[in-house]
């Protein structure tokens, strides 16, 4: 493993071809598109990483997979009256179907589903205790207390969020927000603003993989049904994609990480700033086709 790794670090993490980095939120916009890494944590609880693995990224949307976890632990099935469980076919912030379907957005990993998903958890809190728990969540998942929200971020996302915020407001007009859009947005940009390293990533998305290593924080029934959605949504119009690519359950974020899921086997993440037309890593994806290939890792 340490070998593949280390060839995937060496070539896909060198290619010249790396995307481009989001400049829609100004800390993301000064990365540098340079960086590489990858982290795989075994079920039998062996740990091999390679490159960039343990320098902290913007975990972006990939906090989407914590964030149902949360709001499934508070509300159980409820929380599907609010959102559903269906690709959109759609870039990660389209506003296109919410009108036609009533403010109840597509599924929890585009941003409008995971704006509800973050007003669910916060409902009945301050956003400063939701997003503490689900700090403790990712925090307990990863085994690792040093696990932060990167301020700045979030405040330069909050700062450029409109179209977050047209989203809120529209589905709010529905009756599908239930606290004050701009509590739930502060939130969402906070929660979205979390820093983690590929090996605490990996490490954190353990809770999903089963077997015998990491903290068991959700069931074994619901953590299949957050990765179906992972290999259904993860990855927005581009999942379908990923999916023919990989054959594994993903879940992507526009900081160009990846956390994928071989269920009963590992837990990777992969990461490396430039984004391919989806919003999606482009050498990441590259990375966990390669990966997936040697190891002849699919669901299918
Ligand atoms: O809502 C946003 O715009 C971001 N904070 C998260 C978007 C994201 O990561 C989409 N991923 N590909």
């Amino acid at each position: 493993m340490q070998a593949i790794l280390d060839r995937i670090a060496k070539t896909i993490g060198a290619s010249t071809e790396r995307g481009q980095v989001a400049t829609y939120i100004p800390d993301l916009a000064q990365v540098d598109p340079n960086q590489f890494g990858i982290a795989v944590c075994l079920a039998n609880g062996q740990e091999y990483f390679a490159g960039d693995a343990r320098t902290p990224f913007s975990i972006q949307s990939v906090s989407k997979v914590f964030a149902v976890a949360l709001a499934l632990g508070k509300v159980g099935d409820g929380l599907w009256r609010y959102v559903g469980r269906e690709p959109s076919g759609l870039a990660f912030d389209s506003i296109m179907l919410l009108e036609r379907e009533r403010g109840i957005p597509r599924n929890p990993f585009i941003n409008a589903g995971a704006i509800v998903t973050t007003d669910t958890y916060l409902a009945g809190s301050t956003p400063a205790e939701a997003l503490g728990g689900l700090l403790r969540f990712v925090r307990d998942a990863a085994e690792d207390n040093d696990i932060h929200i990167n301020d700045a971020v979030a405040r330069g996302e909050m700062d450029t969020a409109d179209r977050n915020f047209a989203l809120a407001h529209y589905m709010k007009s529905h009756g599908n927000l239930s606290q004050d859009a701009q509590h739930t947005m502060g939130t969402y940009c906070h929660q979205c603003a979390i820093d983690m390293s590929c090996l605490q990533l990996a490490r954190a998305g353990r809770f999903l993989m089963g077997g015998a290593a990491g903290p068991r924080l959700v069931t074994p029934e619901r953590a299949r049904r957050i990765q179906a959605l992972m290999m259904t949504c993860g990855h927005y119009d581009g999942s379908g994609d990923f999916a023919f690519r990989v054959g594994l359950p993903g879940k992507s974020g526009v900081g160009g990480g990846i956390l994928v899921i071989n269920p009963g086997v590992a837990s990777i993440a992969v990461w490396s700033p430039g984004l391919n037309a989806y919003g999606n890593s482009k050498l990441g994806t590259e990375a966990m086709e390669a990966l997936a290939q040697e190891l002849d890792w699919s669901v299918f």
